[in-house]
């Protein structure tokens, strides 16, 4: 797993509180900010978009995934995740993160800033189906 300096947690978790503010989130007024930085240091960010249609609304996290994905970048270190009160990753993001690794350093914080937890995608699906598992 990565080590990250203070300084690089910081500028993290400031760049998801950013996009938090671009969250699209009328019905919940839940609003998710996220910031994904890739082995190559690229910085993606991501904010919940959600929809009328409710089930096709989709989580910050996933947001920043797919953009790094889209723009050709599959090796992440590190996901900063802020919500107003800390709140965790969705499973269903904690399966996407999955995917592309189980090393990821997941930072969550709240719009204070504060980290209240540093852990790792490994220890937030144990267990998790990953690609090897469809290699029979
Ligand atoms: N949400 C996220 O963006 N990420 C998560 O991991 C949890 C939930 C969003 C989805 C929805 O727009 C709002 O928060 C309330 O569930």
């Amino acid at each position: 797993m990565v080590a990250l300096s203070e300084i690089e947690r910081k500028a993290l978790i400031d760049l998801a509180n950013e996009a938090r503010r671009r969250a699209y989130a009328p019905y919940s007024n839940y609003q998710v900010g996220a910031a994904l930085r890739t082995r190559s240091g690229r910085i993606f960010t991501g904010c919940n978009v959600e929809n009328a249609s409710y089930p096709t609304s989709i989580c910050a996290e996933r947001v920043a995934i797919f953009k790094a994905v889209s723009e050709g970048e599959k090796e992440f270190e590190v996901i900063a995740v802020v919500t107003a009160n800390g709140g965790s990753p969705c499973g269903s993001c904690r399966q996407v993160m999955a995917e592309f690794g189980l090393d990821t350093l997941v930072l969550i914080s709240d719009e204070a800033g504060h980290l209240l937890k540093e852990t790792s995608v490994a220890k937030l699906l144990p267990g998790a189906f990953t690609p090897k598992d469809l290699k029979v």
